[in-house]
């Protein structure tokens, strides 16, 4: 890879940018300084410093975040703070695909990659790659065999659909469901249709990815194959 692209993709400039960045700062591959844009180096093996201190690169990156309420499960809003300004240096450098959003005022665990296809993967319905929320509702919960045989919602297209439960478990008014389907806002409107009201809506797992005790805000790196171990 050309070392403008390279450096452009870490967001240190445009291509046409980094002609004078090479001229400002010292980056170096062994022991040779880079002037040139079109230098050619391999990402993945060479370490390229950046005065005086090697560049993070890595591909691909898996995050496990634990969203807040109040951000948005995307890269750039006008409106709403976005998944991706919690990240710091030097993961903030990277392009993200996010897998499995959840809704503004949901919170919990989150994947953010720079793996596109294992991004897909795990949204694709076919792949029924199961998700455990935490549900806070209005009270006491008593209707697991309803969801778990099967209720009527609409889905994000506003067409009717069977949504069921994998497992549905509860004590009081704190319900634990786990699904396999993304439909818009499901687990909402699935509590909805047997008459609840959703309160707080935390997921707490993705496959047999945790969220553990991660705090809020905070997000660490994964293997891929954790999610299916
Ligand atoms: N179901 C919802 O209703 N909201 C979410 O954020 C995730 C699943």
């Amino acid at each position: 890879m050309r070392i403008d692209k390279f450096l452009s993709n870490l967001k240190y400039g445009t291509r046409s940018e980094i002609k004078t960045f090479l001229r400002e700062h010292q980056v170096v591959f062994d022991d040779i300084r880079i002037l040139s844009t079109s230098f050619e180096i391999d990402p993945n093996l060479d370490t390229i410093y950046l005065d005086g201190k090697p560049i993070f690169y890595k591909y691909p990156i898996y995050l496990a975040m634990n969203k807040p309420c109040g951000y948005l499960s995307a890269n750039h809003d006008e409106k709403y703070p976005c998944v991706v300004d919690l990240l710091k240096e030097p993961y903030n450098r990277f392009d993200y695909a996010i897998a499995g959003r959840l809704d503004l005022d949901s919170e919990g665990l989150l994947i953010l990659t720079t793996d596109g296809a294992f991004a897909h993967q795990v949204t694709l319905p076919k792949s029924h790659v199961p998700k455990t929320y935490e549900v806070l509702l209005d009270r006491d919960f008593d209707q697991h065999v309803t969801l778990r045989q099967g209720i009527a919602i609409k889905d994000g297209r506003n067409q009717e659909y069977t949504a069921h439960a994998l497992v549905v478990e509860s004590k009081s008014n704190i319900a634990w469901i786990t699904i396999d389907e993304g439909k818009f806002h499901q687990v909402k409107r699935m509590f909805e249709a047997v008459g609840f009201l959703v309160l707080k809506l935390k997921r707490i797992q993705i496959g047999k990815l945790k969220l553990n005790e991660l705090p809020s805000g905070e997000y660490v790196e994964f293997r891929k194959e954790e999610l299916y171990d």
